[in-house]
């Protein structure tokens, strides 16, 4: 296990000197005015959340898409401005996208294309021509940020996920003396999958620009090193896990990512969170609908998320169940997100008619089965109702890991509350005590809530007592450290020291 602090330590004295720079598509702070009047806050996302305490405490440059209406006016001419807000310690160096270039290689290439490839959760992706255009033209632009941002100097640049296929072969052509990591925070699919993608040789050489490729899963791993096997030319090696092309080596490695257990923990603990959690029953209404057990989903809205699955199985358990009418609720929080794109558009109908449906079959006097919030909250009003919930369901058609899952299990500082966790999501494999449910199967969902209810309180806190024990001992600390030393050549974890792959998963 790694502290904030022995992260700290690592990156003082392994990187002394060398200039530390993160990139991603989607910026950790976003500005935007709101009644005449600019307001910071953080976007939607686990990869954002979980990057941000590492540049916190490494400090650094973190380059990103400025998308917020008052990004320009919040940052200094070349783009920069110091985060987080309240106690900056670190840069965040905006990159600039105009509308079209968003639109084709943002919302075209990489969430119409990449995405649905990479999850297979049976929705077709989109190839158009001048999407992978200006998924080019953006990747060298921010090729040209980042190499402003190293300058002469030794630099470590580690980029996030699947919006920058090409900038690590970009960066490495224009400063060979980089060292290039990347992590690919969704899934890698099989070679099967991935032949369909029409760019594959020019792409899978961007990503072998990188010295250090990372995934969440051994299983990611094979797949990615079988697809370069069936697609370009390179020398791959199984059981060293590594690629040779143009005789430089990329190393692939598994490095499921995690989240600030102690924050977590701290916040759950604090006189504050009573307060939050008194809000949450009175926005609920808790007290006058006599609800006695509240359950919770939590996602960005997205068809990989599984979230009319899950109301589906809400469904079915209150037909199987009529003694829990007026008793259990379910909270669904959906984060809308990328709504520009229209299976996204169709995705947020569709829950809205569900939510409807349902709540018109079961709904009795002042009870409804159904809470939807299609907002934002923050970390600290997410905390205080992971602490009121008897249950919380992630049903991810296909998820690289599920933050959700962790935050939840961290927030249990009391030892209760139950997990309903899909078996194809990263983190069903460190939490073998969630229920783990087949997302797909209705019947399955609802069973799983019958249990997580049912459950006997005993055996309930066993279970979470080893999931917070497991998410305590692999924090993001520890995934950075990991990372960051593998990334220096110290220590490379072997291979066949982490968890072999189970097809059945
Ligand atoms: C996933 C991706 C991230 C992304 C997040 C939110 O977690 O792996 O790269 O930031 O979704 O999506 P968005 O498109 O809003 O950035």
């Amino acid at each position: 296990m790694s502290t904030k602090a022995q992260l700290q330590e690592l990156i003082q004295t392994e990187l002394r000197g060398i200039k530390f720079i993160v990139v991603s598509n989607r910026e950790p702070y976003i500005h935007n005015w709101k009644d005449g009047r600019i307001q910071c806050s953080q976007p939607a996302s686990g990869l954002a959340s979980a990057i941000d305490p590492i540049l916190r405490a490494s400090g650094g440059v973190w380059v990103a898409h400025g998308s917020g209406s008052a990004d320009v006016e919040a940052a200094d001419a070349s783009g920069r401005v110091a985060v987080p807000p309240e106690n900056p310690s670190y840069t965040l160096r905006r990159v600039w996208l105009d509308k079209k270039l968003e639109r084709e290689y943002y919302y075209g290439l990489a969430n119409e294309g990449l995405w649905p490839l990479c999850h297979i959760a049976f929705n077709r992706p989109v190839f158009r021509p001048q999407d992978w255009e200006s998924y080019r033209t953006a990747n060298a632009l921010f090729a040209d940020a980042v190499l402003e941002e190293a300058g002469d100097g030794p630099a470590v640049v580690f980029i996030q996920d699947y919006h920058f296929g090409l900038l690590p072969r970009m960066l490495k052509d224009r400063n060979p003396k980089l060292i290039v990591a990347q992590f690919w925070h969704i899934p890698w699919p099989n070679r099967e999958t991935f032949r369909a993608f029409p760019w594959k040789e020019e792409l899978l050489d961007g990503l072998l620009g990188n010295d250090l490729l990372g995934f969440h899963l051994r299983y990611h791993c094979t797949n990615f090193l079988d697809t370069i096997d069936r697609s370009i030319e390179g020398l791959v090696n199984t059981e060293h896990f590594d690629v040779t092309r143009k005789g430089r080596v990329t190393v692939v490695r598994p490095f499921p990512i995690s989240i600030d257990f102690d924050e977590h923990v701290q916040d759950a603990t604090s006189s504050a969170i009573e307060e939050e959690v008194e809000r949450w029953r009175q926005r609920l209404r808790m007290r006058q609908s006599g609800v006695e057990l509240l359950g919770i989903g939590i996602d960005r809205i997205d068809y990989t998320k599984g979230i009319p699955n899950r109301l589906l199985g809400l469904d079915l358990f209150l037909e199987q169940h009529p003694e829990y009418h007026g008793r259990v609720q379910f909270v669904q929080i959906g984060v809308p997100s990328r709504i520009q794109i229209g299976q996204y558009q169709a995705l947020n109908d569709e829950l809205d008619r569900l939510v409807e449906k349902i709540n018109l079959k079961w709904a009795t006097g002042n009870w409804t089965p159904i809470v939807f919030f299609k907002e934002y909250f923050d970390q600290h009003q997410l905390i205080a109702l992971h602490k009121l919930a008897q249950f919380c369901v992630v049903t991810s058609l296909h998820d690289g890991m599920n933050l959700v899952a962790k935050e939840y299990v961290a927030s249990r500082a009391d030892g209760d509350g139950a997990l309903i966790l899909s078996r194809f999501t990263g983190a069903a494999r460190e939490f073998p005590d969630a229920l783990l449910v087949n997302p797909f199967g209705i019947g399955e969902i609802a069973d799983a809530i019958t249990s997580a209810i049912e459950m006997n309180p005993e055996e309930r806190r066993k279970r979470m007592e080893r999931m917070r024990r497991a998410v305590k001992d692999n924090n993001v600390y520890h995934w950075a450290a990991k990372i960051l030393s593998a990334l220096l050549k110290f220590e490379l974890p072997a291979p066949d020291t982490i968890g072999e792959f189970d097809p059945e998963h």
